[in-house]
């Protein structure tokens, strides 16, 4: 039998995220091959270097894409880059795998669509890593199965631990806001959980409990959402930066035969403490630790589609399509009105 042959990555931004897909990508993925890394920032190729033994390092991204024989490219960049980087390395024949949010910009979100559509042969893939978790791709499964007869309601929440330093404010600059950053996980989520439908109405609205800083992005560091689909169904969706006790994502189904919850107890880990302040667990520190298992099946399952030639589930219509139910969302909170869609 004939072994297919390895697939030749390039990353692009070795920022907070990047650096973890880099480690996967270099070491834990069957059929990857981690030749070249891309990045402005001299420490950072320096660390891909020293690190990972990467050793074709660019702070040019059309010059990385150059590179001889590359195959696929992973973008970890800022949002704001992640359309046209996503065409350009089209256009040069790659592969692309690109971190969520596709865009903040519907117009665009069209045009790496089109751009695709250019280029059947290449496999283009969002970052919604929430779908390759395993407690998620269970519930998905025992909804499939009809486990909680017909799905019509969901809740989903990202909540991430106060951070003093307040790294999202900056990072709020680029980032969309709380909903196109943080909800659109949750979006996802409902629309695959629910069975694709038709968003009709969102409402959104949020406050700025701790960081009031935000003000100068038009953002909140509390916001909560309610998007209502075709069909009766309906998504509630809360999002925060505020929460004392760590990471703490969770969502619930409801079906007309029951209700499935993912998540409902963020615990770090089965070790529980009974003492004086009662009995209690600790809680997960952040969105890698609860997802580091589902970034890794994410990568795989992106390499072997390519690989063994196989269809991606998650398309680009599916990127699409947060992305307008989060502008919707973030219309919303600003206008502090219902929007329509
Ligand atoms: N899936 C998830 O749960 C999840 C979690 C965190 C971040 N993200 C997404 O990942 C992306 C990156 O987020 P982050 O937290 O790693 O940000 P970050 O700011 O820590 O890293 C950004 C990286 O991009 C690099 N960069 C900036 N401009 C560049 C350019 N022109 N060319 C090449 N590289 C460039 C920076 O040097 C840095 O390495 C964002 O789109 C974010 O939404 C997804």
């Amino acid at each position: 039998m004939s072994r297919a042959p390895i697939l030749k990555v390039g990353i692009v931004g070795l920022g907070r995220l990047g650096r973890r897909h880099a480690e996967n990508l270099a070491s834990r993925v069957a059929g990857a091959e981690l030749v070249a890394a891309c990045s402005p920032v001299p420490a950072e190729l320096a660390w891909a270097r020293d690190t990972l033994q990467v050793h074709h390092l660019y702070a040019d991204y059309a010059a990385m894409l150059a590179h001889d024989g590359l195959d696929a490219v992973f973008l970890v960049t800022p949002t704001s880059l992640h359309p046209q980087q996503i065409i350009q390395a089209l256009q040069a024949g790659k592969h692309v795998f690109c971190e969520k949010p596709l865009s903040l910009d519907l117009e665009d979100c069209r045009r790496v669509s089109a751009e695709a559509a250019r280029h059947p042969q290449l496999k283009v893939m969002i970052g919604f890593v929430r779908r390759f978790d395993a407690s998620y791709r269970d519930a998905y499964e025992k909804i499939r199965q009809g486990a909680i007869g017909s799905p019509f309601m969901v809740y989903s929440q990202t909540c991430d631990q106060y951070d003093p330093e307040g790294f999202f404010v900056k990072f709020a600059a680029t980032s969309g806001g709380i909903f196109l950053d943080c909800s659109v996980h949750d979006i996802d989520l409902a629309r695959w959980l629910l069975g694709n439908p038709q968003p009709v109405k969102v409402y959104a609205s949020g406050t700025r409990a701790i960081h009031h800083d935000l003000q100068q992005f038009q953002d909140v560091d509390n916001g909560v959402a309610i998007c209502e689909f075709d069909n009766g169904r309906i998504a509630t969706f809360y999002a925060s930066r505020t929460m004392p006790h760590g990471h703490d994502t969770m969502t619930e189904i409801t079906g007309t035969a029951g209700r499935l919850t993912v998540g409902g107890n963020p615990r770090k880990n089965r070790l529980e403490i009974a003492d004086a302040h009662g009995v209690r667990n600790e809680c997960l520190p952040s969105f890698f630790e609860r997802f580091e298992d589902a970034f890794l099946t994410e990568v795989s399952t992106f390499v072997d589609a390519i690989c063994q030639q196989r269809k991606l589930e998650l398309t680009l219509d599916d990127a699409t399509e947060a992305t307008r139910i989060g502008i919707a969302m973030r219309e919303s909170l600003l206008s502090k009105q219902p929007v329509m869609l």
